[in-house]
């Protein structure tokens, strides 16, 4: 059996890593195509090296772009390197661009997909991620859900039960592999914190950042936390906050470059709290005990909210405070929000599990 898997941004890397191990382990060989859509050292190649991902079998280049050139680039691409290889299933990760574009190309040479972390849906159709999650489950013969309640949402839109298998949650397999060597990073020392003596902030989401006035809000809200902040900036976002011209509009915020992911882990696991827009990142955070605000006003990951862990923050100034000042100074609020229960299947089993259903899916077909 030959499988193809795609990925172009960098949450698809921590999904891909366990997967490519664990088709090898079982004999399958997996062509890795990657798009390009990411391309900086910093959400690229770094996480190859240290996710031990063997190197594209095939890079497409494709950059950065609007959402139709960007998609619209991939197609042809990646339609000839599935000709090329000729493989029996398509996998494709997560929710990005590259995900739809890796779907879309397939199923129209008649090959069937594989989604992995299907069904999350944030009701919010203003989300460029929420259109490609949608499409994707809807052209995929095996979705592999991550929660219970990605699989009620997949079987309410009339999506065929026996193509949907909760697994569980990938991103987590490569956290929990991933937390020993991240223990020896010494970011820390680097930018000077102490554990729990600050509170780490990523923002990259679209409805973020491509509007100046919200923002600007949502920096100067950051700025009157009384913490150290460390805030690990994704290229797209410093090209805004450049143009914005707001360098040192949050006077509290220290801004450095995107981080690799073992520093990353490292940051975020001795955090007070977490700041975030990231998907990822309020799962991450759940798993770690590290209480989470999200900077939106809606997410596909309700069950980091319905564990407590997490808590919806919107770009709402006061929201913003309130919630980080209590957090700051409410130990048994603090308390609350780090010892949630985890989601069955967030474990180390995830690859296999996904594995096992595409090998008896090949012997199906
Ligand atoms: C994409 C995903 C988003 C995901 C995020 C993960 C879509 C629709 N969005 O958003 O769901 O959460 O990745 O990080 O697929 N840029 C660079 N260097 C890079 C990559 C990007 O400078 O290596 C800059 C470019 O100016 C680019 C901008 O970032 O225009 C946005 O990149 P893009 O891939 O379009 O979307 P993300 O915001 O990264
Ligand atoms: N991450 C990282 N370095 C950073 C910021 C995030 O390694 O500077 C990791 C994080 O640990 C998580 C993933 O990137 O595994 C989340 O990706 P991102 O926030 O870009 O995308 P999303 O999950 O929102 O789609």
């Amino acid at each position: 059996m030959k499988c193809a898997v795609i990925v172009g941004a960098r949450p698809n890397f921590m999904k891909a890593a366990p997967l490519m191990k664990e088709l090898d382990r079982k004999g399958i060989e997996a062509r890795l195509i990657h798009t390009g859509q990411h391309y900086d050292r910093e959400m690229s190649d770094l996480f190859f090296r240290e996710l031990s991902l063997p190197k594209p079998d095939v890079y497409l280049g494709v950059g950065s772009g609007t959402h139709g050139v960007q998609t619209g680039r991939m197609l042809p691409k990646i339609e000839k390197a599935l000709v090329r290889d000729k493989p029996d299933l398509t996998v494709v990760v997560g929710d990005v661009n590259s995900t739809l574009a890796g779907a879309l190309a397939s199923v129209k040479l008649k090959i069937p997909v594989a989604h992995v972390e299907a069904g999350y849906r944030s009701r919010d159709t203003g989300m460029p991620e929420e259109i490609n999650r949608i499409v994707v489950d809807n052209i995929s013969s095996l979705l592999f859900a991550p929660t219970g309640e990605a699989v009620n949402n997949l079987v309410k839109e009339g999506i065929e039960r026996g193509k949907i298998h909760m697994v569980g949650n990938i991103m987590i397999e490569t956290l929990l592999e991933s937390l020993e060597r991240a223990k020896k990073s010494g970011i820390m020392g680097k930018l000077g914190v102490k554990e729990k003596g600050y509170g780490l902030v990523t923002l990259h989401r679209e409805e973020n950042t491509a509007d100046r006035k919200r923002l600007k809000g949502i920096l100067e809200a950051l700025g009157e936390i009384d913490a150290p902040l460390i805030f690990p900036l994704h290229p797209g976002t410093r090209k805004k906050i450049e143009e914005y011209c707001f360098e040192g509009a949050a006077n509290g915020l220290k801004m450095v470059r995107a981080l690799g992911y073992l520093d990353f882990l490292k940051m975020e696991s001795n955090a007070k709290f977490i700041l975030t827009d990231s998907g990822g990142v309020q799962e991450e955070a759940l798993v770690l005990g590290v209480p989470c605000l999200t900077l939106r006003y809606n997410t596909e990951r309700v069950e980091t909210l319905e564990a407590g862990g997490n808590i919806l923050v919107g770009a709402d100034r006061d929201k913003i405070l309130e919630n980080a000042q209590r957090i700051l100074r409410d130990r048994n609020f603090e308390r609350k929000m780090s010892r949630c229960k985890i989601p069955r299947y967030w474990d180390r089993k995830v690859s296999e599990r996904i594995v096992k259903t595409i090998v008896s899916f090949k012997s199906r077909v």
